[in-house]
């Protein structure tokens, strides 16, 4: 289906994107200038945000990925459990590491991640998240930098997919209710 006919309305548009991703990264460049940097992706939603972000980065600075499935957790249920499905190539410990996600919902996932992180002891841990759903969330978890405070409400668009399509719009829309309620269980 074409995506003018499942989208309500355009939520953020390419040049608020723009303008807001130059902001936060002129703040993390400014933040880790002489710091030992890795940015840490998570497949797939996080990529576009990644690889626009990175190249307004000032400073040096490795990308690394990872990939987990979440089963049950999003948007529509909120009980399911994280496993990783493949993991970050480099080794974290003591290094900067920062987390740069596509959204922040119930929190889950950012917890499990945090956790999983932390135990490898980097020198510091950060969360950058495009967007955050905090009417939403589950679980409080600490988030450095955020892109846009946003209703709940599912979005797609800039990454984030609606059944696994969408992901290259170049904004971030609202997915008209009548089929969020036809969404699969597994996000
Ligand atoms: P959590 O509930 O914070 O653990 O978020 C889990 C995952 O659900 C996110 O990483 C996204 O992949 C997905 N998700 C949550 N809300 C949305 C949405 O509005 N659109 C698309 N994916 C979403």
């Amino acid at each position: 289906m074409r995506a003018d006919q499942i989208i309500e309305r355009i939520l953020v548009d390419r040049e608020t994107l723009h303008r807001r991703l130059a902001e936060l990264a002129q703040a993390i460049s400014s933040d880790y200038e002489g710091k030992d940097l890795v940015l840490v992706c998570v497949l797939k939603g996080g990529v576009t945000f990644l690889t626009d972000l990175m190249r307004q980065l000032t400073i040096l600075h490795e990308v690394d990925f990872l990939a987990i499935s979440s089963y049950g957790i999003g948007q529509r249920d909120s009980s399911g459990a994280v496993r990783l499905i493949m993991d970050l190539k480099a080794d974290i410990a003591g290094r900067d590491v920062l987390i740069v996600e596509d959204i922040v919902d119930t929190g889950q996932t950012m917890d499990y991640l945090l956790r999983l992180f932390q135990a490898r002891e980097p020198a510091s841990l950060g969360v950058c998240t495009l967007l955050n759903k905090p009417s939403r969330r589950l679980v409080e978890v600490p988030l450095d930098y955020i892109g846009f405070d946003i209703p709940d409400e599912f979005v797609l668009g800039y990454g984030l997919d609606f059944d696994e399509k969408y992901r290259n719009l170049p904004y971030v829309a609202v997915l008209k209710k009548e089929y969020f309620d036809g969404l699969p269980d597994e996000t």
